[in-house]
């Protein structure tokens, strides 16, 4: 983390499905939430962006879940962050479902909420189909699943049927060879086969599967390369699509991103909307717009 980052609320570190003592963690949550309403900011909160002046919610049920505590993963993406944060990095496997019917049984989930995955690949955990049906069956308000989509998941071809289950597959380009470049494994027929299904799925919202392209530099920064992924996409049959950078490079580079970079993103923006696609952009991408004083829209860049 960096130097600006406050250290999370920890219950517990090298957890491995051990018993918790939820009660010290509500009371702590208290503590935090009434110092913070009398305006001294915990140590734990300092620095961080989620940190606005907001109308409280004083629900104390969990409401915002998000499950990241497997890594393992049938694709080798050459920038996938797992395998250098330590947050989905867990030594031991170990089940959640145990501590999800314990929170539910003490009326302690808020089903009108999130339920998000990240983690490692959704088909590669074993749980994932008993915890997502679970929170189907409570009537969750939204799933959202990032998943690499070589193997379908029953559960997800489930959820997206009730229109509250979303999938978010980074493909990142639109061929076989540039696909076993990026994730060093040769299965973009297989991808192209599940995203299928999963549109085929969908009930009555039809933009619930969505294509993100991860923009790498100096591997899929062509024109060309997008327009594939476009068609392919188009010919899928999915509607809405997600841009993001990769974040490392962002990170690299912020001070001194390429003209053609700024060229590409355009091109990209337009060439969305004029296929008439829905568009939206993913953290690294927003942070890319801000520098770029680029509008809500993604045209044209603003001066400072
Ligand atoms: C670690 S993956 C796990 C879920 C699933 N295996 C997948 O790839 O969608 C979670 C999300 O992080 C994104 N991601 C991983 N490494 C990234 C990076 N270096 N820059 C931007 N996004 C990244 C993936 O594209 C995916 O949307
Ligand atoms: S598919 Fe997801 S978890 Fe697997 S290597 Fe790629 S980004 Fe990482």
């Amino acid at each position: 983390m960096g130097s600006n980052t406050p250290e999370p609320l920890f219950i517990k570190k090298d957890y491995y499905g051990e018993k918790l003592n939820w009660k010290e963690l509500i009371e702590n949550i208290n503590t935090i939430r009434e110092n913070t309403k009398n305006g001294i900011i915990d140590s734990h909160c300092t620095g961080c962006f989620g940190l606005q002046e907001q109308d409280w919610d004083d629900n104390t049920k969990f409401k915002w879940i998000q499950i990241a505590h497997w890594s393992e993963c049938n694709c080798n993406c050459t920038y996938c962050y797992r395998l250098s944060n330590d947050f989905v990095k867990p030594k031991k496997r170990y089940k959640i479902m145990p501590i999800i019917k314990e929170l539910d049984k003490m009326g302690m989930l808020d089903y009108n909420g999130e339920l998000a995955y990240s983690g490692g690949e959704p088909a590669s955990l074993r749980e994932f189909d008993d915890i997502t049906n679970f929170f189907i069956k409570k009537g969750e308000k939204l799933i959202m699943v990032h998943t690499n989509a070589i193997k379908p998941v029953k559960s997800v071809l489930k959820g997206l049927k009730t229109d509250t289950l979303s999938v978010t597959a980074s493909v990142d380009c639109g061929d076989r060879e540039k696909f076993k470049q990026i994730k060093q494994v040769d299965a973009y027929n297989k991808v192209m086969d599940t995203l299928k299904k999963y549109v085929k799925a969908q009930g009555s919202n039809k933009k619930m599967v969505r294509s993100k392209y991860i923009i790498i530099p100096n591997v899929n920064d062509k024109k060309e390369d997008v327009n594939k992924w476009l068609d392919d996409t188009q010919r899928i049959g999915i509607e809405q699509v997600i841009l993001d950078f990769e974040a490392d490079w962002l990170a690299r580079n912020t001070n001194n991103i390429p003209a053609y970079i700024d060229d590409l993103f355009l091109y990209m923006v337009d060439n969305i909307k004029q296929r008439g696609l829905d568009i939206q952009y993913y953290g690294v991408a927003n942070q890319y717009r801000k520098l770029k004083g680029l509008d809500k829209d993604g045209y044209g860049l603003h001066q400072e």
